[in-house]
């Protein structure tokens, strides 16, 4: 696509569509990370964009308001990311429904690719935490000693020692975390929904993250072997 456009085109031509199309659809988001705005994807990323824009303006914009500055019905989405949409959008938290003390988990009503499209909409508004890739979010070799000490000291107090979950205060609830996928893991330690603390990569580096995404996979797909500190907290409730 590049290639074809660089030989039909005179060299300045490019680069004034270029400069047309960062003006238009990435000035903002320029500004807050220019190495995001990469030459080579701006055309499709623009499309998905504008693709995105539409999906919003149907299934968001009545409570996030229409350029996402948010409304009384819910909050602003300017910086919240990429991962922050494929998490809410792919878990089916979003589009909320009715109001409660906590948006529930259900059944996903987007499509992959217009998860994506919403999400590179609501990434254009402003920068934020950026979708995982495979290679970041894989439990792939990584610790799961070290894994379980981490969600010890920083998931467990309301996630349970083993993931199951658990009811905090007014109506509002740590879900089990059995059966939801690396990613979805990995974009909630990114983002810190509604109660949940975040664990941005500042505080919790990549690697860290891999590892406690590799202890609760082992927790989760084989409980013949529940891991010492869950075996007790376990029987005791
Ligand atoms: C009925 C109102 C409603 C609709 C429709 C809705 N949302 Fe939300 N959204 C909310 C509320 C309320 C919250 C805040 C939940 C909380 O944190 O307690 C929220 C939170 C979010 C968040 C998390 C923000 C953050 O700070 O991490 C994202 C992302 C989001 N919505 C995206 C969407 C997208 C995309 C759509 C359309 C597909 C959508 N929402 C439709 C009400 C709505
Ligand atoms: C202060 C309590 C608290 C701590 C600490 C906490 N969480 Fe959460 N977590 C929550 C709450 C509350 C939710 C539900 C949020 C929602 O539904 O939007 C949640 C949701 C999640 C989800 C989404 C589950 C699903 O079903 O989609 C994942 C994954 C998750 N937490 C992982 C973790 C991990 C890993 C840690 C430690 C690094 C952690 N949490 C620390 C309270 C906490």
């Amino acid at each position: 696509m590049k290639k074809l456009s660089a030989r039909r085109r005179h060299p300045l031509a490019a680069l004034v569509v270029l400069l047309f199309a960062l003006a238009v659809t990435g000035g903002l988001y320029a500004a807050f990370s220019p190495s995001e705005a990469k030459a080579d994807d701006s055309s499709a990323q623009s499309l998905a964009i504008e693709e995105g824009k539409k999906l919003y303006a149907v299934g968001c914009a009545s409570c996030h308001g229409t350029g996402g500055q948010g409304t009384s019905d819910g909050p602003s989405l300017v910086g919240v990311g990429s991962a922050a949409v494929d998490f809410q959008v792919g878990t089916g938290r979003m589009p909320a429904q009715q109001p409660g003390a906590q948006v529930p988990k259900k059944k996903k009503i987007y499509s992959d690719a217009e998860i994506e499209q919403l999400a590179a909409y609501i990434a254009s508004l402003g920068a934020g935490p950026v979708t995982p890739t495979k290679s970041q979010y894989s439990p792939d070799g990584a610790d799961v000693a070290k894994g379980g000490e981490l969600f010890r000291t920083n998931c467990a107090q309301c996630h349970n020692f083993a993931g199951k979950g658990g009811a905090l205060t007014n109506g509002k609830f740590a879900p089990a975390l059995d059966g939801v996928s690396p990613k979805h893991l990995y974009e909630a330690m990114q983002t810190g929904p509604q109660n949940m603390p975040s664990f941005p990569d500042t505080v919790m580096p990549e690697k860290n993250k891999q590892d406690i995404i590799a202890y609760l996979d082992t927790v989760n797909s084989d409980k013949s072997k529940t891991p010492v500190a869950s075996s007790s907290a376990g029987s005791a409730r």
